[in-house]
């Protein structure tokens, strides 16, 4: 039975920071962001878009685009290493705004930037059942290093709705390797506001997790895939192919693989941030969205270009997963929708003052609407309340 991503859809705010400009506030050589990590631009959120809010705006769109009925799901999961409530699961929120039904199993997975992963690897396990028809899985984060910090231009907000299902029309996931140890690299105890990291060994961290599901026992490494990686920043997956590149038997020149089979979601991804759960999955959208704007337009053309995906995602703490995807026939009537490109055409530039408001919680006037259907409407005796912004919404 083949189990996978029937649809995805992406929320991604409407406001951004050039990445030129943070550098000059911070006295910083531009190319250190734009070269040294590869970073352009990042996303920052409005007040009203808090993680209930992403995540309910990406899990809306999947649904009305795939013409499934929110009373068609039975599992949902929302991957999310920002949450507001430490109890109460951002999963029940979004399950109100999206209206979907009671008999449903409903709950969040917090493994720093693999929750969502480890989400789609329990959803794909429940669809098994025969009784079970759709899951959803939504990563939704919003990165928030602190003002100054070496992690600030690597910050992102975003949500990836993915609608599971069975002979899905997107793609089918099969997992690969698995990977997990014990380590420090980026961590948040309780109380604190923003996360704790040893820079540079994460990035070992990282590395070495890849090395790892890679070079798994028996693992041949199908050179003619493309390679879709969790992204904190587009420098680090250059270091991650070269690592996997060296892996594959036969004298490849890394830089020129790298070109053609995984750099493929680069300016998406340099233009969003890191969206921590959500960035393989945004990788993996960029990558159909790629695809068919470039013309490939069915299953054929697709496979003569790649054969298939491998998905890396790396949680810190650490776990990481490899999953291999197998393109379906429509996978390019599914892609036609995504308009990830479309939408950050249209965002707004926000200068480094007007971010620095936004960081600290306070509306800015240039700023007060956004693209989505949800907004976060205050905290009222310790609840967190929501409402619909649009009519079209029942
Ligand atoms: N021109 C061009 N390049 C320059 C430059 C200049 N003027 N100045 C510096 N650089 C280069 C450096 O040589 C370096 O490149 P290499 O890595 O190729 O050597 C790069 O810019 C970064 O420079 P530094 O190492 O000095 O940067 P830093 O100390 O300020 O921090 C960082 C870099 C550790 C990644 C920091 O941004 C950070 O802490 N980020 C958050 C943590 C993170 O993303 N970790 C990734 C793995 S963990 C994970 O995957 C989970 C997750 O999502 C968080």
């Amino acid at each position: 039975m083949k189990i996978g991503i029937d649809h995805i859809a992406v929320y991604i705010p409407n406001q951004y920071l050039a990445l030129e400009d943070l550098a000059r506030a911070r006295n910083v050589d531009p190319n250190k962001f734009l070269v040294g990590l590869g970073v352009r631009e990042m996303t920052v959120p409005l007040p009203e878009e808090d993680v209930v809010v992403l995540a309910a705006n990406a899990g809306y769109r999947v649904l009305k685009e795939s013409n499934v009925s929110p009373s068609e799901i039975g599992l949902l999961i929302v991957g999310t290493e920002s949450a507001e409530d430490r109890a109460k699961p951002t999963a029940t929120h979004v399950h109100e705004l999206l209206g979907i039904r009671n008999s449903c199993r409903l709950y969040d997975i917090v493994h720093a930037c693999a929750g969502a992963t480890y989400g789609v690897l329990s959803a794909i396990d429940w669809l098994c059942h025969p009784n079970h028809s759709y899951a959803l899985v939504i990563a939704s984060d919003i990165a928030k290093y602190g003002k100054g910090s070496p992690g600030e231009p690597t910050q992102g907000a975003g949500a990836v709705a993915m609608l599971l299902g069975k002979n899905p029309r997107l793609l089918t996931l099969q997992e690969v390797n698995s990977y997990g140890k014990n380590v420090y690299d980026f961590w948040r105890p309780w109380g604190k506001e923003y996360p704790m990291i040893d820079g540079v060994y994460s990035t070992q961290c990282y590395l070495n997790a890849v090395e790892k599901c890679f070079g798994g026992q028996d693992m041949i490494i199908n050179k003619k895939s493309a390679f879709l990686y969790h992204t904190p920043y587009p420098k680090l997956i250059r270091y991650a192919h070269a690592k996997v590149v060296s892996m594959i038997d036969g004298d490849l020149n890394w830089e020129r693989h790298f070109e053609e089979y995984a750099a493929i979601t680069d300016t998406y991804l340099s233009k969003v941030g890191n969206i921590y759960t959500g960035s393989l999955w945004l990788s993996l959208a960029s990558f159909f969205e790629h695809c068919y704007l470039s013309g490939k337009k069915n299953l054929d053309e697709l496979m003569r270009a790649y054969e298939g995906c491998y998905l890396f995602s790396y949680g810190s703490g650490c776990g990481a997963i490899l999953m291999k995807g197998e393109f379906s026939p429509t996978w390019a009537e599914m892609s036609q929708h995504f308009q990830i490109q479309q939408g950050l055409a249209k965002r707004v530039k926000l200068s480094v003052e007007e971010y620095e408001k936004l960081f600290d919680g306070e509306n800015i006037p240039s700023c007060s609407s956004t693209n989505g259907w949800f907004k976060f409407e205050g905290v009222r005796e310790s609840q967190r309340n929501y409402a619909k912004r649009c009519s079209d919404i029942q």
